[in-house]
């Protein structure tokens, strides 16, 4: 639990589709903090914070103002959401180099004013942009955390409830890798009150044999395109797993959640964030949990590993930029300031 009694302050940097819906769905949850709502297009930052504030009355106490980066200061949050989207067909791969800059400069724009903060990335494609935040804040691995797999993981979870005709929270399966094209299901550890679905009998072969569970991966998988093409953009369901993410931060929950996180070294997966089941808590990210996964799945991640490991290497110039101490990048940090320092030293709020 936190000892600090202060209210905790979430900052969203990118108050567009994604943003605004995580600050409404944080308001409508009542989850108790003050929220600063940050945006190159101030005008919209201001009209989002001015609308979200009419519905105070109509929710929980709260307080929402549009402000910059100096604002965010001392934040415990800072969720970043800047960036472009998908349009109806690009991959989330493809919004890479446009997407890094931005994320490399609002990593450290945030760290220079939060340097205790949890950086929550979930602009797109989130795992390479994960570990650009990582390496380009200096803050330690456990509080930059991505996403990742969670929306994929409640959108599987639901597709299995509805097959099942169980309440999807009674549903136990992780989608992990990539958030896009290479992610994959951990089929032979997913359950139902305990009973391991490969366990279920003739249920599970029925499924096995006439394709519901590949039609359902592939639902799963191609769900953001089926959205952006129907209606150009996806945030509810989005905004609802950040909120979570916020949540199992803030009231340190420890809650195992699958999020994108930095693999330094595991089972030949090296320096890239990947989705996995993680504990969450006001540290940020406590532990991955590593999954006893079969050879074939353990084979898809490590071929998912590898795809973002070449997207990482695509974009190490612009890490290389705005790494701290870096020549380049915004040039508001000078080489000694030491950001990384300050961060490792961890000025993170006291935790009892
Ligand atoms: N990880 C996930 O599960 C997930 C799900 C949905 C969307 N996304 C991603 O979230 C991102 C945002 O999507 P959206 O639909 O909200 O897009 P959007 O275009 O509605 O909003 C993006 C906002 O970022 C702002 N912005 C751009 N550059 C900025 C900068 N340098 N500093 C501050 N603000 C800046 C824009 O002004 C805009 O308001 C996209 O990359 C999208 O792919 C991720």
């Amino acid at each position: 639990m936190r000892a600090d009694p202060r209210t905790p302050k979430v900052g969203v940097v990118g108050s567009g589709l994604v943003g605004s819906t995580v600050a409404y769905t944080l308001l409508v949850r009542g989850v108790h903090c003050e929220i600063v709502l940050v945006d190159i297009n101030r005008a919209k930052a201001e009209g989002d914070a001015m609308d979200l504030n009419h519905g105070i009355p109509l929710a929980a106490p709260l307080s929402i103002r549009a402000g910059d980066y100096a604002d965010l200061a001392d934040a415990d949050v800072v969720i970043v959401t800047a960036g472009v989207a998908q349009k109806p067909g690009e991959t989330r791969l493809e919004l890479l180099q446009r997407n890094a800059a931005i994320v490399a400069d609002v990593a450290r724009q945030v760290v220079r004013h939060a340097p205790g903060c949890i950086l929550l990335v979930v602009t797109n494609p989130v795992d390479v942009l994960s570990y650009v935040a990582y390496k380009c804040s200096g803050l330690p691995a456990a509080r930059v955390i991505g996403s990742g797999t969670l929306l994929d993981t409640a959108r599987l979870r639901f597709l299995l409830g509805e097959h099942f005709g169980v309440d999807p929270r009674s549903v136990h399966a992780y989608v992990i890798g990539e958030h896009g094209d290479s992610e994959l299901v951990a089929w032979s550890l997913a359950h139902i009150a305990g009973v391991r679905l490969p366990e279920l009998g003739p249920t599970w072969e029925q499924a096995v044999h006439d394709g519901a569970l590949q039609r359902i991966f592939e639902q799963v998988r191609g769900a953001a395109y089926e959205i952006i093409r129907r209606k150009g953009a996806t945030y509810y369901a989005v905004a609802l797993a950040v909120a979570r993410l916020v949540e199992t931060i803030l009231q340190d929950q420890r809650s195992v959640v699958t999020v994108s996180t930095y693999v330094e070294d595991w089972q030949g997966i090296r320096d890239i964030y990947l989705g996995m089941p993680c504990v969450v808590g006001w540290s940020g990210v406590e532990r991955m949990v590593e999954l006893p996964l079969a050879p074939d799945e353990l084979q898809a991640l490590r071929r998912s590993a590898d795809l973002l490991r070449r997207a990482a290497d695509e974009v190490e110039p612009i890490i290389a930029a705005h790494r701290p101490g870096a020549a380049g990048g915004d040039g508001s940090l000078p080489s000694s300031s030491g950001v990384g320092a300050v961060s490792a030293a961890g000025e993170r709020r006291a935790t009892q």
